[in-house]
C-alpha cells in the first residue's frame, strides 16, 4: 500500500468516524481479503444481480456489440470501470473477437488487475490488455484521448454512490468522452425487500464478513483495536427510494482506538456506522443521474426475469 493511499484512508477514517451518524466509505471494502469475499457473494444464490448481468452478456453479446456501433477493422479502446474479477466482460471480449481493440480495465483494487490481466492473457491471449490501478474520479483525465472509446461501468457499481456523486461523476464522463463514444452502465432495479434483504445478508455470512472486513482493515492498516465480536453487519432496504444501505452496529459501548490517528472514537449500543449504499433504480432515477449530461440513450438490455438492466448510452455531440 502506498503512502499516499494509506494517509487518504487515515484521513477518511478520521473524518467518517468524528461525523454524526458516524460513516465510512465501501470503496475500502476491496483490499485482498474483500476481492475474494466479493467473489464468494457474486456466487451467493441470494445475490442475483451479477448472474442477472452475465446473462444479459452471455445471451445479448451481438446486440451489445450493435449497439456499441464498433466495427471489425475500426481501432478503438474498451475501457471497463471497476472491472473485478471480468466474468461478464469475458464474454463480451470473445464476442468481440476479430475486432481491432484494446481492453483496458481500471479498478481500484491492485489485486483485481493483476489477477484479471493474468486471466485474460491465459483464456484470450490475442486480447491486448492494459490494466491500471485507481478511483474512478481519478482515473478519468487519463481517459481522454482521440481513439474511439466504449466505456464499461457494470455491475450496478454506479449504485455505490448518492445520486449527486453519480450525477457529478456521469457529467465529469462525459466531458471525457468524444461524440459518438458509447457508456454502458449495469444498473440493479427497483424491487421487494424480500429479494434484495437476503442479496445483501446472504445465508453463508459472506456479506457479513465482507462488511466486518472493513473494520478488520483499519486494525491491520492503521493499528485500529476494533473488536469485531461487539459489531454486527445490520442491511435495510426501503422499497419507494430504492435505497439499499448497509450499516456496522455496535453491540455494546465501548470506545475504538487507533493508533495511526492517535485517537480513540466511542461507540453507544446500538450506534451504526454507514458503510455501503447500493442503489435500486427505475425510469425515473436512471433519468435523474443522467440529467444535464451530455448521454443519449442508445438500448436498454434485460436479462430474462428483468432484475437488472445495461443501459447503452451516447455520448452527443
Ligand atoms: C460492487 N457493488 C455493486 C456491490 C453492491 O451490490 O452494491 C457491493 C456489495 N455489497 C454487498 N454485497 C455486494
Amino acid at each position: 500500500m502506498t503512502d499516499k493511499f494509506l494517509q487518504e484512508f487515515a484521513r477518511e477514517v478520521d473524518e467518517g468516524l468524528s461525523d454524526t451518524p458516524k460513516r465510512l466509505s465501501s470503496k475500502y471494502f476491496y483490499d485482498e481479503k474483500g476481492d475474494q469475499l466479493f467473489v464468494k457473494i457474486m456466487g451467493m444464490p441470494e445475490y442475483y444481480l451479477t448472474r442477472s448481468e452475465f446473462q444479459i452478456f452471455s445471451e445479448q453479446t451481438d446486440d451489445l456489440i450493435k449497439a456499441f456501433g464498433v466495427k471489425p477493422g475500426e481501432n478503438f479502446d474498451l475501457y471497463e470501470l471497476g472491472a473485478g474479477d471480468g466474468t461478464k466482460t469475458i464474454e463480451l471480449l470473445k464476442g468481440l473477437k476479430g475486432y481491432q481493440f484494446t481492453y483496458k480495465p481500471i479498478d481500484i483494487s491492485e489485486h483485481a488487475i493483476a489477477t484479471l490481466q493474468k486471466r485474460i492473457s491465459k483464456e484470450l491471449p490475442d486480447v491486448a490488455v492494459e490494466g491500471k490501478q485507481g478511483e474512478y474520479f481519478q482515473v478519468l483525465s487519463s481517459l481522454a484521448s482521440e481513439t474511439p472509446k466504449v466505456i464499461l461501468f457494470m455491475g450496478s457499481n454506479i449504485g455505490n454512490m448518492l445520486d449527486d456523486v453519480a450525477n457529478s461523476f456521469l457529467r465529469q464522463l462525459s466531458a471525457s468522452m468524444n461524440t459518438g463514444d458509447k457508456l454502458l452502465i449495469g444498473v440493479d432495479l427497483k424491487k421487494p425487500a424480500s429479494v434484495i434483504l437476503p442479496a445483501y445478508n446472504d445465508a453463508q455470512g459472506y456479506t457479513r464478513e465482507f462488511n466486518l472486513n472493513l473494520l478488520d482493515r483499519i486494525n491491520r492498516e492503521l493499528g485500529g483495536d476494533f473488536d469485531r465480536s461487539k459489531f454486527e453487519h445490520a442491511p435495510r432496504y426501503d422499497e419507494e427510494t430504492g435505497l439499499a444501505e448497509s450499516y456496522v452496529e455496535s453491540t455494546e459501548g465501548q470506545s475504538v482506538k487507533i493508533k495511526t490517528l492517535d485517537r480513540e472514537f466511542k461507540f453507544e449500543k446500538g450506534e451504526k456506522i454507514f458503510v455501503e449504499i447500493s442503489r435500486k433504480y427505475d425510469d425515473a432515477t436512471i433519468e435523474a443521474i443522467a440529467k444535464n449530461t451530455e448521454f443519449e440513450i442508445v438500448e436498454r438490455f434485460y436479462d430474462r426475469d428483468k432484475l437488472f438492466s445495461d443501459i447503452v448510452f451516447e455520448k452527443a455531440g
